[in-house]
């Protein structure tokens, strides 16, 4: 399974559309139901209005009334190129990746390629999160 989500986040950064980073992101999300959702970073002329691939890929599968996610492998690097270095997850994605980890987390596989990988818990990446167990 972990080779066919690492090769779901390579072909969904074919998508990126990155006119001014330049920089292609792919993603791909494993529900709990062993369905797979991809996304890609997709960029605007107002930079801030960028959103990453993490993200696209939770999106779409939280609108799709999918909630529950067992892994999400991310590769990223320069558009036109294979992926060269490890595409970890920015703050922003790493918070709405805790969001939806279930009770028993969630794994995020950083990929150059389908053999080039490295898996972390989502607890490793973002120790003493931010929940909504935390808002009273
Ligand atoms: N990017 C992602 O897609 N995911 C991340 O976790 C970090 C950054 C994108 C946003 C932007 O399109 C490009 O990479 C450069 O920052």
């Amino acid at each position: 399974m972990r080779e066919k989500l690492i090769q779901a986040a390579l072909k969904a950064r074919e998508n990126a559309y990155v006119p001014y980073s330049h920089y292609q992101v792919g993603a791909a999300l494993l529900t709990e139901e062993g369905e797979i959702l991809q996304g890609c970073n997709v960029e605007n002329a107002s930079y801030g209005a960028t959103c990453c691939a993490e993200r696209t890929a939770m999106f779409k599968a939280v609108s799709e009334g999918k909630k529950h996610f067992r892994a999400i492998a991310i590769t990223g690097g320069i558009q036109g190129k294979e992926p060269e270095d490890y595409a970890y997850p920015c703050g922003i994605c790493r918070q709405v990746l805790s969001e939806f980890a279930g009770k028993d987390g969630l794994t995020v596989i950083v990929a150059k390629s389908i053999s080039e990988y490295q898996e972390y818990s989502l607890g490793e990446l973002l120790p003493h999160s931010f929940g909504g167990d935390s808002i009273v």
